[in-house]
C-alpha cells in the first residue's frame, strides 16, 4: 500500500477515546483527570499498555512525559505526534486526550502496514499541559524546552499544598533526565476549543500559532468585620473591591479588540462565611493576545485599574504576575506539511492561530512544530459538553497521520 493511501482505523480510535474517557468520568459526559491525579496513573497505565501492543518500548523522563518511538532507517530525532491525557476539572474528553490517542492510532496504522519510514515516528505525553492543579500550564514540555528547570517544576505544590515530584513518585514515573524525548519535528493534533471552523463549515484548522498568556493572581486586603453592626462607609470590604475590580479587567479585554480576552477563573473568599465581612480575597487573572505589546499594556491596566480600587475602597491590593508564555508562530515547513495533507486528503482546512495554550508552543522553542486542529461543536471545551464529530476527528487524524509521514519523508523540512 502506498503511503499517501493509507488511511487511520477511525472505530479502533474512537473505542479508544471512549475507554480513555471512562477514566476520571463526570455525570454529563465530561472528564476530571487532573495531573499527577489516581485518575492520571490510571490512564498513563492505559497508553503504556497500548503502546505495548504496537511492540513499542514506551520510556518516561524526569517529568514524567511518557513517549515511545517507532524504528527510522535514518538515525535522525523523531518526528513526535503528542499532547497530553491531564484534564481541567468538569472538562472534555476531547481535549489533549484526542491528541495523544490520534497519534497513537497514527502508530497503529503504521505498524500494521509495517511501514518504513526515514526519520523515526513517535508519540509523547506531556505531564501537567493544563497547570489546573499545579500552575502554570505546559509545565513539562517547557522543562524538556529549557523554559523551566526540573527543580522548579517538581517544587511546584498544588492548593493543598501536595508537591508535584511527590506526587511524581507516587504513582511511580518518576524517570531520568536523560531519558528525556529529543523531538526532532514535532506536530499536536487538538480540538479548536473555539468557535472559528463551525462558523466556517470547515472540519480542519491549520494552526499558524498561539497568542500569548499571562497568569497573574490578585491578594485584596480589607477588613474582616461583622456584616451586623458594620456601617457600609466605614466597611473595607475585600469581596467588594475585587468585584469593581473583576469588572474593570474585563473592560481591559472588551474595550480592547475583539481578539483580546480576561478571564477570573479562581476566587478564594476569607473567611468565606455568610456573616462576616470579607478581610481578604485572591483571585486569578487570565489574559491572552496575538501581540506581546498588547498583552503588556493590559498588565498596566491592571495595575492602574487596582490601585484605583484600593483608594477608593481603602483596600490593599497585591499583583503577582507569575507566567508569560509568548505568541508563538509555528515553523512553516511544518505548516507546508500540514496544509499539502489536507490538500492530498481533499479536506478543506482554515488557517487559524489558537487561543488556547499547547505544549507544541515549548516545543516549538527547540524544533520546527505545527498544529492541527479539529472543530468543537459549539466552540465549546473545558466543560463537559466539549463534542467533536467522529467524521471531523477521522479527517483531523488522517491529516496528523499524512503530515506526519511527509516530515519523515524530508529529513531537512
Ligand atoms: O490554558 C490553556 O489555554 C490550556 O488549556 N492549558
Ligand atoms: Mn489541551
Ligand atoms: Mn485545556
Amino acid at each position: 500500500m502506498s503511503k499517501t493511501s493509507l488511511r487511520i482505523n477511525s472505530d479502533r480510535l474512537h473505542g479508544r477515546l471512549a475507554e480513555l474517557a471512562a477514566i476520571g468520568a463526570t455525570p454529563a459526559g465530561g472528564v476530571t483527570r487532573l495531573a499527577l491525579s489516581d485518575e492520571d496513573k490510571t490512564a498513563r497505565h492505559l497508553l503504556i499498555a497500548w503502546l505495548t501492543e504496537l511492540d513499542l518500548a514506551p520510556r518516561y523522563d524526569d517529568l514524567g512525559n511518557i513517549w515511545a518511538v517507532r524504528h527510522g532507517a535514518a538515525d535522525l530525532d523523531p518526528v513526535l505526534m503528542g499532547s497530553h491525557l491531564d484534564s481541567v476539572v468538569q472538562g472534555g474528553r476531547y481535549d489533549g486526550a484526542l491528541g495523544v490517542l490520534a497519534a497513537l492510532e497514527v502508530l497503529a496504522t503504521l505498524q500494521e502496514a509495517d511501514i518504513e519510514t526515514t526519520r523515526p515516528i513517535g508519540l509523547v505525553n506531556w505531564t501537567n499541559e493544563e497547570g489546573v492543579r499545579f500552575e502554570p500550564a505546559m509545565t513539562s514540555a517547557g522543562a524538556v524546552a529549557g523554559e523551566f528547570t526540573a527543580d522548579w517544576v517538581l517544587d511546584r505544590r498544588d492548593r493543598d499544598g501536595i508537591r508535584f515530584g511527590d506526587e511524581l513518585q507516587r504513582l511511580g514515573f518518576a524517570g531520568s533526565a536523560s531519558d528525556r524525548p529529543h523531538p526532532g519535528r514535532y506536530l499536536e493534533l487538538h480540538i479548536e476549543q473555539g468557535p472559528v471552523l463551525e462558523a466556517l463549515g470547515r472540519p480542519v484548522g491549520v494552526v499558524d500559532g498561539i497568542v500569548g498568556i499571562t497568569w497573574s493572581e490578585v491578594v485584596i486586603e480589607g477588613q474582616p468585620d461583622h456584616a451586623g453592626p458594620s456601617p457600609m462607609h466605614l466597611r473595607r470590604d475585600a469581596l467588594m473591591a475585587a468585584a469593581q475590580l473583576m469588572l474593570e479587567i474585563e473592560q481591559i479585554a472588551v474595550r480592547r479588540d475583539p481578539t483580546a480576552v480576561a478571564t477570573v477563573g479562581r476566587i478564594a473568599v476569607e473567611a468565606n462565611v455568610i456573616n462576616t465581612i470579607p478581610g481578604r480575597v485572591t483571585f486569578s487573572v487570565d489574559f491572552r493576545h496575538q501581540s506581546p505589546d498588547i498583552l503588556e499594556a493590559q498588565i498596566e491596566q491592571l495595575h492602574e485599574a487596582a490601585a484605583n480600587v484600593g483608594v477608593h475602597r481603602s483596600v490593599d491590593t497585591d499583583i503577582n504576575r507569575f507566567w508569560t508564555s509568548a505568541p508563538t508562530a509555528f515553523d512553516p515547513g511544518v505548516l507546508a506539511a500540514i496544509k499539502a495533507a489536507t490538500d492530498l486528503l481533499d479536506i478543506p482546512a482554515h488557517h487559524q492561530w489558537s487561543g488556547a495554550g499547547h505544549d507544541a508552543k515549548y516545543i516549538a522553542d527547540i524544533c520546527p512544530s505545527g498544529m492541527i486542529f479539529v472543530r468543537s461543536q459549539g466552540g465549546l471545551s473545558h466543560c463537559e459538553a466539549e463534542y467533536s464529530t467522529p467524521e471531523d476527528i477521522e479527517a483531523g487524524a488522517n491529516v496528523l497521520l499524512q503530515a506526519a509521514l511527509a516530515l519523515a519523508e524530508s529529513p531537512d523540512v
